[in-house]
């Protein structure tokens, strides 16, 4: 059994400890905001918050995740209201969306280092990889979640997505949940 924690809930999966992180949380968790684009380590497509950091859980075992603290997009926040979801939605940033995942979690851990990242910053923290090529759109859109969060702008809610984690998620047997 590997225990960590995933989204605030500790969790034990019965897998390989071998298995890669990125697989555990979607296959077992079936947190599938978390995206497989490379599997080596390239795209970004991948990345979660692990204990502060921004990770790309393709190149991370379930056996190097014990005892960590695991965020996913899905995490992040529930109801869409970090300030980097905002400013996506609301500067139309995803095309796609398929490496905004990715994306946005790498954006979370900046901005909780630095609410006002430079363009230098930004680029050395973002490395993904788009292939709608959405990068001037997505500095910006960081930039404007770093305002709102200083209290120099505010951005309307998004509408909530119209399901719930819990509708989307399904009992799998990889997976126990403990108290
Ligand atoms: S799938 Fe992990 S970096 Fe591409
Ligand atoms: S929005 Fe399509 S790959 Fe980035």
């Amino acid at each position: 059994m590997t225990k960590f924690t995933v989204n605030d809930r500790p969790v034990q999966y019965k897998m390989d400890p071998q298995t890669p992180l990125l697989w555990a949380l979607r296959d077992a968790s079936n947190l599938t905001g978390t995206k497989y684009g490379c599997g080596n380590g390239d795209c970004g497509a991948c990345i979660v918050e692990v204990d502060g950091e921004a990770i790309r859980s393709c190149l991370v075992t379930i056996a190097e995740a014990e005892g960590r603290f695991v965020t996913t997009i899905e995490g992040l926040r529930r109801d869409r209201s970090h300030p980097l979801q905002q400013a996506f939605v609301a500067s139309n940033v995803p095309q796609c969306g398929f490496c905004i995942p990715g994306i946005i979690m790498a954006g979370a851990v900046l901005l909780k280092k630095s609410n006002n990242p430079t363009d230098e910053e930004i680029d050395a923290a973002i490395t993904n990889v788009c292939r709608c090529g959405v990068y001037p759109r997505l500095r910006d859109a960081i930039k404007r979640a770093g305002r709102v969060m200083r209290g120099e702008e505010r951005i309307a809610a998004a509408p909530p997505p119209g399901i719930t984690p819990e509708d989307a998620a399904r009992a799998v047997p990889a997976l126990t949940v403990t108290d």
